[in-house]
């Protein structure tokens, strides 16, 4: 397959593209990101000269430049948004704009320009907080944030596209990622580098809020076997099967690094915080996919990879970060 994807220097994205060129020797990938705050070239400087990958840096809402490098692809896998709830509740703006009208943008080019498929990612956080059970791909949508809600507009407007003008798109909607290379200003690389330099973790409000956590190999995973075997007009939900309070999880970061618990600091808790989120994998079950990566291990393996490569978050913490975290946590 030749591919577009969008959003490729981040997390996820950067883990996706080295999982496609490893797994489909056949496979060419064009990347298009914008390089935000989020977005970092050195996620994959092991593939830069890989002559099936090409880097174009540019922004998904730029209708214009999209038409231009998808012409001719045979997907586009969506990786491209703003991804972090904190920051959508103080600056939802771009939220708004790559979330909701960057998938809008990247709608109209497969429509006009006749691609084959869209793969739309998408997060469990658009089924909101779930007190009991596990959300299906049928439930409602009550997303309780600007992030989610922002992706809660894009997942609509993408399945609004299939069912008015046929538009191929699929959907996934998985748990909490965790993994090389996700930017530390996320849970689990924010409380494992902060132990590595023996600063506080700041645990909001009681700690016991519960995510679902999926090691990012086997999203990769999952959303390779989408690509390639799932239906269009579908959403398939990937959870990790892996659920644990935060202060389990902290406490679990602590003891891999061998820090103290009184690293622990409990602080104000963020506004509208989604208690659980819990997803039904069993429909992508179906189609073949489990989760291969024990949590333990595959957190075990994280934590090993930052304290091994310093070199790639040691700048991210200092820049722009240095000041978000003085906003973010300064007066918890
Ligand atoms: P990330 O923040 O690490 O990376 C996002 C990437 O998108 C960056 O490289 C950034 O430069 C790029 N980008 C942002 N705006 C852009 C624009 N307008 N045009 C082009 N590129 C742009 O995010 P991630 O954690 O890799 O998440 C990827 C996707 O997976 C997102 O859609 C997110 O909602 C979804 N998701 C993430 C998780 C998680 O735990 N990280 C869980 C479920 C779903
Ligand atoms: P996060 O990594 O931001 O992912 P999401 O909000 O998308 O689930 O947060 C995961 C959990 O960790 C969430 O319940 C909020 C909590 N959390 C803290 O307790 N302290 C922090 O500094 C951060 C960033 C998150």
């Amino acid at each position: 397959m030749k591919l577009l994807v969008t959003g490729g220097a981040g997390f996820i994205g950067s883990n996706f593209i080295r999982h496609l060129l490893r797994e489909h020797p056949d496979d060419s990938v064009v990347n298009l990101d914008k390089l935000t705050y989020a977005g970092n070239p050195a996620n994959l400087a092991d593939v830069a000269g890989d002559p099936r990958y090409a880097f174009v840096q540019g922004d998904i809402c730029d209708a214009k430049l999209v038409r231009d490098v998808a012409r001719g692809v045979d997907a586009i896998v969506n990786l491209a948004a703003e991804s972090h709830v904190d920051r959508s509740l103080v600056e939802p703006d771009g939220f708004l704009r790559t979330d909701v009208f960057g998938v809008f943008t990247l709608l109209e080019a497969v429509r006009d320009l006749g691609i084959p498929r869209l793969l739309h990612v998408s997060t469990d956080e658009v089924y909101g907080s779930v007190a009991r059970g596990s959300s299906t791909e049928r439930d409602p949508l009550r997303p309780s944030n600007p992030y989610s809600a922002s992706k809660a507009g894009g997942d609509l407007l993408a399945l609004s596209y299939w069912h008015t003008h046929g538009v191929p798109v699929v959907l996934t909607r998985s748990s909490n990622n965790f993994g090389p290379h996700q930017y530390p200003e996320k849970v689990v690389p924010l409380f494992i580098t902060n132990a590595l330099d023996d600063t506080p973790l700041p645990l909001y409000g009681d700690g016991r809020n519960v995510r679902d956590w999926l090691y990012v190999l086997d999203n990769c995973a999952a959303i390779d076997l989408v690509l390639r075997r799932g239906r269009d007009g579908e959403v398939y939900n990937i959870g990790g099967g892996h659920e644990v309070e935060n202060i389990a999880l902290t406490r679990e970061i602590l003891r891999l690094t061998g820090k103290p618990d009184t690293l622990i600091r409990p602080v104000t808790d963020r506004p509208g915080h989604d208690r659980r989120y819990s997803v039904d994998s069993t429909k992508i079950g179906q189609l073949g996919w489990a989760p291969r990566y024990p949590f333990a291990s595959a957190l075990e393996t994280t934590v090993r990879w930052y304290r091994e490569h310093e070199t790639w978050w040691r700048p991210l913490k200092s820049g722009e970060f240095r000041a978000w975290y003085e906003r973010q946590y300064g007066n918890r």
